[in-house]
């Protein structure tokens, strides 16, 4: 372990604490402290929750460097893991290994069983129901009163009802599982409180599998439980898969839109532009800039070395902890021109939004289809829409996994 960790003196005065707040002046940007950290070096100590001084990585090419380096893991099991909260590391030892948490052969075979339904094909293929659901949402938020509230009349609803259908999750028990899901990436949730919900979601998941061994249908749930009759996984693992993608599919998406919708709105020429396209590929470059630009994925992905590592002038020591945050390497003055600058025809393909290596997002088609098709039925079917209260009055989500707002009222 290198000697930052134990030079106590260093470790009280001068490590900034981890995570970082973004500004409430401009709250699409990163942690201000996070960039001017970055602007030194694209390595640096933090101070976490638990006063241990892992490295906070802002740097894009570093990024990628480590997100892809076989040398760093992702098993929170390893000493010196930068877990992220009290109630994570309580129950390292309870919590079954996951997709989440395996490093190379094992991580693969977790995450064979996922790709079928996530390929481009199988996701185009529900271009059509997502369309008609956003069309719904939206005729229902124009026959309504205004000002309407974007997150409950569209940005929440629809990936969860399209991650509900290819679960094969009943959509009536929405509201049970988005609430253990919320308090799951709680960043302040008490370690009873993590238990609580991880245990909930756990056991519905749990019968859920029963069920559809009973009785298949052509979902997820469906495809693990089937591993489970082919004795590839067991029951703990299937539940912790399932509430996996659960977890990861919904309030990412949902954050990403009422947050995309919000800078489309205080960027006007950017709306136009968005508005007036029939071109796919530009639809689909302004959703990859609006993920570079926005980076709802906060607080770092969280990572340990398993080796020295020389990089950026920096000795990474084995058992040194990563926390790899994507927000500044999004805005990396070193990899953008103008990084502060939301420009939808800027080439953003190497965004790290849905991060990089062997980790990164599986469900990135499904969410590139929502966003497309949302942003631009929303900006085509409501042109005159706006703001309905003062810019300073949006409350922004900065205690949870995923940056985002709580509530977007507008009018038309
Ligand atoms: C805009 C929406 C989304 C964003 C910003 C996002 C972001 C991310 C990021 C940054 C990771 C990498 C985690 C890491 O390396 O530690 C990830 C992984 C993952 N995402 Fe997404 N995601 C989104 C939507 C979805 C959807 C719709 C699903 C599923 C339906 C999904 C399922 C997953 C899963 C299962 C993983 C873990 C992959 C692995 O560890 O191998 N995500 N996502």
């Amino acid at each position: 372990m290198s000697e930052a960790l134990t030079d106590e003196t260093t470790a009280t005065t001068e490590v900034p604490e981890y995570p970082m707040l973004r500004s409430s002046g401009c709250p699409f940007a990163p942690p201000p402290e996070a960039t001017r950290l970055g602007r030194d070096k694209p390595l640096n100590r933090v101070r976490i929750w638990d006063g241990s001084t892992p490295w906070l990585v802002t740097g894009l090419a570093e990024f990628k460097a480590l997100m892809s380096d076989p040398r760093v893991s992702v098993d929170d099991h390893v000493a010196g893991f930068p877990h992220w909260n009290e109630g994570m590391a309580a129950m390292v030892e309870t919590r079954p290994k996951s997709l989440f948490t395996t490093d190379g052969e094992e991580h693969s075979r977790y995450r064979r069983m996922l790709t079928k339904p996530f390929t481009f094909k199988r996701v185009a293929a529900l271009r059509p129901a997502i369309q008609q659901i956003t069309d719904d949402h939206i005729d229902k938020l124009l026959a309504g009163p205004q000002p309407a509230d974007l997150v409950a009349g569209l940005a929440l609803p629809v990936p969860t009802l399209m991650i509900s259908e290819m679960l094969g999750v009943p959509y009536e028990d929405h509201e049970f599982f988005q609430q253990q899901a919320v308090t799951s990436v709680d960043r302040f949730a008490t370690k009873e409180q993590a238990e609580k919900s991880r245990m909930g979601l756990a056991r519905y998941l749990i019968d859920l599998v029963k069920k559809k061994l009973d009785e298949p249908a052509e979902d997820l749930v469906s495809d693990i439980a089937e591993r489970v009759r082919a004795g590839e996984i067991d029951m703990k693992e299937a539940s912790q898969l399932g509430t996996g993608v659960l977890i990861a599919g919904h309030e990412t998406s949902s954050n990403m839109i009422s947050l995309g919708a919000l800078a489309l709105l205080q960027n006007p020429d950017q709306f136009a532009l968005l508005r007036d396209t029939d071109d796919p590929k530009v639809v689909a470059n302004a959703v990859e800039e609006l993920m570079r630009y926005l980076s709802v994925i906060q607080n770092g992905q969280r990572r340990v070395a398993l080796a020295d590592i020389e990089i950026a002038g920096e000795t990474v020591y084995a058992g040194d902890g990563l926390i790899l945050d994507l927000a500044p390497a999004n805005w990396d003055e070193k990899a953008w021109e103008q990084p502060d600058k939301l420009d939808l025809t800027r080439p953003a393909a190497q965004h790290v939004g849905f991060g990089f290596g062997p980790h990164q997002c599986v469900g990135q088609q499904l969410a590139r289809a929502e966003l497309q098709i949302v942003f631009q039925t929303l900006v085509r079917r409501i042109p005159t829409l706006r703001l309905a209260v003062p810019f300073d009055q949006v409350e922004f989500k900065h205690d949870r996994l995923a940056y985002g707002i709580y509530e977007l009222p507008v009018a038309w």
